[in-house]
């Protein structure tokens, strides 16, 4: 039987294979990020990813920054800043591409959650990375926070949090404060879970959805948005070998139990009285959601021979996201512009075969 400590151990672990497929990606020439080699140790020793997985990281991170640049977009469109929010953020590089990008004025806050090892391992990656360091602010903005378990600065904020916790003892204390709140109830603020929520149970995914969304609730006056990526139709024979190679590594997906098929997936957010919601798997975004000369310029990056096996991965991961608009927002030229978030067709689909 496996202690619980055993079994977080390897959940944590999965942040080293996001950042080595995301290294990879890099490599290889699919994806830019100037910031993720400090958060890979001995970089030069990582031999490169399977092109299947490169494309997936790729197709994932494309439509994801395609999401969160609209975020910003819209909120400078509107005349404001935003707030976004990265829980179980591993060694995500988001908060430094953003801050050096052309939306860097429309961040208020950036806030980074996740377990205390991967906090604690973080907050020393940046504080030894010159790069990293600089783009948080002058170091007497910046400070070690929560006995090295974190960081501050004027707008990121590295925070350890076990996101299986009630809200009401980890995030309201964490972000909502009374007389220091991190998080402001009035800007509109964007969740980011990627590849997070599938180690959970639903229960305590609701839990924190809930939680972030009453704390947007009725009286507030902004907008609430949330992206969720993750593995999913885990029944199929497919989803059963996932499982099972993952069950080997000691790491169980509770989350993916309500979400049989891709149908299912807004129901994540509209359950809980979100405004909208919408999915897609990345099988459907590589097909009609990815701008065609990114597509042209990859298809040159590595030989793919197994195209139907890449589809037949990719179909078993999904984008979903959902949007609440409290109602003293609804109906107003701002909630219009909300509105239209989400990722669109960048070309024609293929017919897709019938049994597909
Ligand atoms: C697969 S990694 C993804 C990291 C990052 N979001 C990315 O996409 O590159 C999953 C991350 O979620 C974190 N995580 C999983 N369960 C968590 C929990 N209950 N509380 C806090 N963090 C958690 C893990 O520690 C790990 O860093």
């Amino acid at each position: 039987m496996l202690s619980s400590q055993d079994t977080d151990s390897s959940i944590r672990q999965t942040d080293t294979d996001a950042a080595l497929a995301r290294f990879s990606a890099v490599q290889k020439g699919y994806l830019q990020d100037p910031y993720i080699k400090p958060f890979v140790p001995r970089s030069h020793l990582q031999p490169p990813r399977p092109p299947l997985i490169n494309i997936g990281t790729f197709v994932r991170a494309t439509a994801i920054d395609d999401l969160v640049f609209q975020w910003l977009q819209n909120s400078t469109n509107q005349g404001t800043r935003c707030q976004i929010v990265s829980l179980g953020a591993g060694s995500d590089t988001r908060f430094w591409r953003i801050a050096t990008g052309a939306h860097k004025d429309a961040l208020a806050a950036y806030v980074e959650l996740d377990f205390p090892e991967i906090t604690t391992k973080k907050a020393m990656a940046i504080r030894k990375s010159k790069e990293l360091s600089a783009v948080l602010g002058s170091p007497a903005d910046v400070a070690v926070a929560h006995g090295g378990t974190g960081l501050t600065s004027p707008t990121y904020h590295l925070i350890a949090a076990d996101l299986r916790l009630p809200p009401a003892d980890t995030l309201a204390r964490l972000l909502a404060a009374e007389g220091s709140p991190i998080l402001s109830p009035t800007l509109p603020t964007l969740l980011l879970f990627e590849c997070v929520l599938v180690y959970m149970s639903p229960a305590a995914s609701s839990a924190v959805l809930q939680w972030f969304r009453d704390y947007f609730a009725p009286a507030r006056s902004a907008v609430l948005g949330s992206i969720v990526y993750e593995m999913f139709r885990l029944q199929d024979s497919f989803g059963r070998v996932m499982v099972e190679n993952l069950k080997a590594r000691q790491v169980s997906l509770p989350g993916a139990a309500p979400y049989p098929d891709a149908a299912s997936l807004p129901g994540r957010f509209l359950n809980l009285g979100f405004t909208a919601a919408h999915a897609l798997t990345l099988k459907e975004i590589r097909k009609s959601y990815i701008p065609p000369a990114e597509l042209e310029r990859i298809s040159h990056l590595e030989l793919v021979d197994e195209l139907e096996e890449l589809d037949l991965v990719l179909e078993h991961y999904a984008i979903t996201w959902g949007l609440f608009v409290p109602p003293s927002v609804a109906g107003s030229a701002a909630a219009d512009g909300w509105s239209q978030w989400g990722l669109s067709a960048k070309k024609v689909s293929e017919p897709v075969d019938e049994d597909e």
